[in-house]
């Protein structure tokens, strides 16, 4: 069996979402045949009183050292970077901070490899090459199988990769960006937006086009659930006439396909080829089985057109 291209985002396993829940889901996520999770070293410290993250990793590792075998059977994705450090101010990318945070997230993951280790956002505070040479070592020393970056700006990324192709070192090879069926308004104020480059654009599929070793991963597809629920609207950026079309096919399609929209979402992220992976957040076995299912949709050609060209 081919594993389901859906990423399980756990982002609020341990904090919003109860460990006894987030067992069930990474029970029923693996025996579905999912592969990967995604978390981070700072998750979900926003939901947590002590205002830091960790909760996400340990749940996981609890979950692992319970289920002896399952580490064979699951890629582990965490990230360093924006864990809240004093003053205000995030940990950043400086050597030390990485060397510190991989041995912590290894052993809150109760992990000796993480299989792809991401730069959370781009730390313009510390020289690019510091953190590239930082990151690649993790490499070469077996503690990390892979490297991605996540929230930088694609001028930002290409001149990574350059650096470590200078040094001979691991470059990164996936690159984690916000998407979704409908998008903001290019001039939409930032208020809703977690991060100044964290949402695919022209360019970042312009980049795609240009580098096959590279693959990207999707964060926030469900927009929390919008496409599915009244309860959820869509933030005031995404209001305009392109929305209210793509919204309109979207239903259609959703319809013909006895799907729901959200899971059509899921199924046109998921492009064939593999290189383009959704990573579903889900409070609920029911919500992870219908993102598994969604993504795994079989989007005929001609309604994959009509998504594409609608807005
Ligand atoms: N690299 C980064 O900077 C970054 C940033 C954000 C996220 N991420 C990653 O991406 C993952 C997903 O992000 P996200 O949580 O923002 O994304 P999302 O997939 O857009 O939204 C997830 C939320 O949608 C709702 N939902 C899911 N399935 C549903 C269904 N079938 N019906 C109705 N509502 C449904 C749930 O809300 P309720 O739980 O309230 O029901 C769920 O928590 C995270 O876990 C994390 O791994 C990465």
């Amino acid at each position: 069996m081919s594993a389901p291209p859906l990423i399980l985002g756990t982002m609020y396993f341990g904090t919003t979402v109860p460990e006894a829940t987030a067992r069930d889901i990474l029970d029923a996520y693996a025996d579905a045949g999912g592969r990967v999770l995604d978390t981070a070293n700072c998750y979900a410290f926003w939901a947590n009183p002590t205002g830091h993250g960790g909760q996400s990793e340990a749940v996981i590792g609890r979950w692992l050292a319970d289920r002896p075998g399952m580490r064979d059977r699951v890629e582990i994705a965490t990230k360093v970077g924006v864990e809240p450090a004093g003053g205000g101010g995030v940990q950043g990318l400086g050597p030390s901070v990485i060397r510190r945070e991989v041995e912590r997230s290894r052993a809150r993951l109760g992990t000796d490899v993480i299989d792809v280790y991401w730069a959370h956002a781009d730390d313009r505070d510390t020289p690019l090459a510091d953190t590239v040479v930082a990151l690649a070592r993790l490499v070469a020393e077996g503690a990390v199988r892979r490297l991605g970056a996540s929230n930088y700006a694609t001028w930002r990324l290409e001149r990574a990769r350059a650096l470590a192709r200078e040094a001979g070192a691991e470059p990164f090879t996936a690159v984690q960006l916000a998407d979704s069926y409908v998008h903001r308004r290019p001039d939409a104020p930032d208020a809703d937006r977690y991060h100044r480059f964290g949402a695919v654009t022209e360019e970042t599929r312009d980049f795609m086009d240009a580098h096959d070793d590279v693959d990207l991963w999707v964060y926030s597809p469900l927009l929390r659930g919008a496409y599915d629920r009244a309860d959820r609207p869509l933030p005031d950026s995404y209001r305009h006439p392109g929305t209210t079309d793509r919204l309109r096919v979207l239903g259609e399609v959703a319809a013909e396909l006895g799907a729901t929209p959200g899971q059509v979402v899921l199924a046109w992220l998921a492009r064939p080829g593999g290189r383009v992976r959704p990573i579903a957040g889900v409070s609920s076995v029911r919500q992870m089985e219908s993102a598994l299912a969604g993504a795994a949709l079989d989007l005929p050609a001609e309604l994959r057109d009509r998504l594409d060209r609608a807005g």
